[in-house]
């Protein structure tokens, strides 16, 4: 297996091996990606397949200032000027997929606040917003009705981005943004179907990843998790492994293109264990 040479997986030709990782460059207004986020995307289209930056699905996911979106026209719109750079240099791109959940402040949101999340439980730390650096305030706990229209509003994106071009999505399940804060119980205390036990803590990611691969087809459906990594606020839990290696069979029996993982040992976090690797490669054959 050569890095450079081409790579046939599934139906998505990809010129060579490499991937380059999401990094959130933040340079949109008003969620839309300009002419300069083409350009920049269209000059890193070497690599085999670019994860673009992460997101938002809606404005309510918006926690940061200058926040890319995928939720309206102008937004599908500047994001087909990225992807056609990037294809037109022969590359490949997908989306990252992402709300904010409880990171963030009311101030960065376009429709304003509350910050939405699984339960009132507040990430410490400041976040930037346009009155300098603020405390990030307790977030309003999501009614069941709530989640469920945010598996569809997830959905909407994941139709967005086909429409923008992208060659799949990236499911961001890492970095403690909504969809790790419903998988960990620190920041899921629900008591409806959404929180408790590990099969609840998990069935809002297992929702929107079944109705992505409804939308877009299962070889271009990945997920992004983060084990062990202790960012935006998240202690590490007991229950870690066993709620990934739940997950685990379950994406591999859905066929998903790749499970991405993010190792943060570079910024004070563990490293992902050996016996964390090895569970997930005995389990996932994709
Ligand atoms: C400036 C910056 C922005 C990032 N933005 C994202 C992002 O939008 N989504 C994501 O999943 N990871 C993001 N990351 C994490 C990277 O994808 C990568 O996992 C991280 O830098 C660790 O890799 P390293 O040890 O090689 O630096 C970002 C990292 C940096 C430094």
């Amino acid at each position: 297996m050569k890095l450079l040479e081409p790579v046939n997986a599934h139906t998505l030709a990809l010129n060579n091996r490499t991937v380059m990782a999401p990094m959130s460059r933040r340079r949109a207004t008003n969620g839309i990606p300009d002419e300069m986020v083409a350009t920049y995307y269209g000059q890193r289209a070497g690599a085999g397949l670019i994860i673009a930056e992460s997101t938002a699905v809606s404005p309510s996911g918006m926690g940061y200032s200058h926040l890319p979106g995928i939720y309206n026209a102008q937004q599908i719109a500047g994001w087909k000027k990225v992807t056609d750079a990037v294809h037109a240099n022969g590359g490949k791109i997908f989306v990252q997929l992402v709300h904010s959940g409880r990171i963030g402040h009311p101030l960065n949101l376009p429709g304003g606040g509350p910050l939405q999340a699984p339960s009132a439980v507040a990430a410490h730390g400041n976040v930037n917003t346009i009155q300098g650096p603020l405390p990030m305030p307790v977030p309003e706990a999501m009614s069941t009705a709530a989640v469920e229209k945010m598996i569809d509003t997830h959905l909407q994106a994941a139709q967005n981005a086909l429409e923008a071009g992208f060659d799949g999505i990236e499911i961001h399940a890492a970095h403690g943004y909504l969809i790790e804060q419903f998988m960990h119980p620190h920041t899921n205390q629900r008591t409806d179907q959404y929180g408790g036990s590990i099969e609840n803590r998990t069935r809002f990611l297992l929702e929107i990843t079944q109705g992505t691969i409804r939308i877009a087809g299962a070889e271009k459906t990945g997920i992004r998790f983060s084990p062990f990594a202790a960012l935006n606020s998240l202690p590490l839990y007991e229950e870690e492994i066993a709620t990934h290696m739940y997950l685990v069979p379950k994406l591999n029996q859905m066929d998903i293109r790749y499970i991405h993982l993010s190792d943060q040992s570079t910024n004070g976090s563990l490293p992902i264990p050996a016996s964390y690797i090895q569970l997930l490669r005995q389990q996932f054959k994709n």
